[in-house]
């Protein structure tokens, strides 16, 4: 039995999974699928009774599960950073989930904030998650000569900067580097277009800005070549603030898209806009070869928490991407045509999206569906 870690975290964090452990119970019951649930209280109230924010003992257990399914992270009473940075970007680390699988998909009944009507919004983005401008490697300097040493630390390498600064007639400087491996880049965009084949997607498109920023996104684009040739599937280069332009302006054209983890960053956010807001944004957290965690794109929204008002259907939608991923692809379609049969319904929108719906009554109303579909 496929053992999966759920881990509901802060504020809202927890009643968005438990609706989305619902809609996950009725479609595995449904299809005879057996996953074996244990929760982790990890997150803001067990760290401030326990000291603990995420022990060894509790890795070791996750790294028996076959999944992990996360609510969100954070709390106005722990120092920012301490959980997000101390549990999230701890595992997502010792995990190695170099892919951010993010979703754009605009469901039929959603308002979105693009003029005109039944926008055709489905695109998939394959966003790196452990380089560029977000290895931690950066500094300051004060007038005068310096020398800097930074290391960078990973499984398959160790990497030593020293740099030495002399700011002549400047008084002060802020730096960060942004890194990217060869192995980095080919093991993303090489799962970018395995999953093209497979998805018969037939053009990937590529984001960065080689134009400027030449050394880190043109060995990004040597990896995009390999991966295309590789699977046989086309590619295009995009510019990153071309490709935010055309989002806005003709979204439709977008089907698959890799892109480093900052433009990944910045440009999901887009997306999630684009498909009537954060409530609506699934992600995983994937390691292809080892454990993969999936989340809600939202946080703890400590602003509306333990009033009913939050969405929880991109935490059910990312209860649908772990059972793809899990191999259980039925069960995984039978989340999305539930969600997208209530939402087109009519009769069910929570706040964000300028209904009434209770997040609870949201969860029941995908369940309900998702316990009677024939299809
Ligand atoms: P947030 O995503 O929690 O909230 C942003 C805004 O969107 C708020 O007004 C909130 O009410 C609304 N919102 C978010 N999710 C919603 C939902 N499902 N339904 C309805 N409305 C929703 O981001 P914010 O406020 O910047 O951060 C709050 C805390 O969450 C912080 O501690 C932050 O560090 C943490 N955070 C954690 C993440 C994670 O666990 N992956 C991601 C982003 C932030
Ligand atoms: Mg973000």
């Amino acid at each position: 039995m496929q053992k999966v870690g759920v881990i509901p975290g802060d504020g809202i964090g927890p009643e968005v999974v438990r609706e989305a452990m619902k809609v996950i119970d009725a479609v595995t019951e449904r299809r005879g699928i057996e996953l074996d649930f244990e929760e982790f209280p990890l997150g803001a109230g067990h760290y401030l009774r326990t000291g603990e924010v995420l022990s060894e003992e509790t890795i070791g257990r996750l790294e028996g599960k076959a999944a992990i399914l996360l609510g969100a992270m954070g709390d106005p009473r722990v120092k920012p950073g301490v959980l997000e940075k101390g549990v999230l970007l701890r595992l997502r680390f010792h995990f190695d989930q170099y892919v951010n699988l993010r979703p754009v998909k605009l469901f039929e009944g959603v308002p979105c904030p693009l003029a005109g009507q039944g926008r055709k919004i489905d695109m998939l983005f394959i966003r790196e998650n452990t380089e560029d401008f977000y290895v931690g490697l950066g500094g300051r300097v004060r007038r005068g000569v310096s020398r800097t040493e930074l290391a960078l630390v990973r499984k398959a390498f160790e990497a030593k900067l020293d740099i030495g600064i002399d700011l002549k007639d400047e008084e002060e400087l802020g730096f960060q580097i942004g890194v990217i491996t060869k192995r980095g880049a080919e093991r993303v965009t090489d799962h970018a277009f395995r999953l093209a084949a497979e998805k018969k997607v037939g053009l990937v498109t590529s984001v960065d800005k080689a134009n400027v920023l030449t050394d880190m996104y043109g060995l990004w684009r040597e990896a995009v070549e390999k991966a295309s040739a590789k699977y046989g599937v086309q590619k295009e280069f995009q510019y990153v603030d071309a490709v935010a332009l055309h989002m806005v302006r003709n979204p439709e054209r977008f089907r698959l898209l890799v892109t480093p983890n900052l433009f990944g960053d910045i440009l999901t956010d887009l997306g999630a806009a684009l498909q009537g807001g954060l409530g609506f944004a699934p992600s995983g957290n994937i390691n292809p070869e080892g454990i993969s965690m999936f989340e809600p794109v939202h946080g703890s929204a400590p602003d509306i928490a333990g009033r009913g008002l939050a969405n929880p259907v991109g935490a059910i939608l990312s209860g649908g991407l772990m059972l793809a991923s899990l191999g259980h692809r039925e069960a995984a379609e039978d989340i999305e045509m539930a969600v997208v049969r209530t939402l087109s319904e009519g009769r069910y929108m929570t706040p964000d999206a300028g209904g009434t719906t209770s997040t609870s009554q949201m969860g029941d109303a995908v369940e309900k569906v998702a316990r009677n579909l024939d299809r």
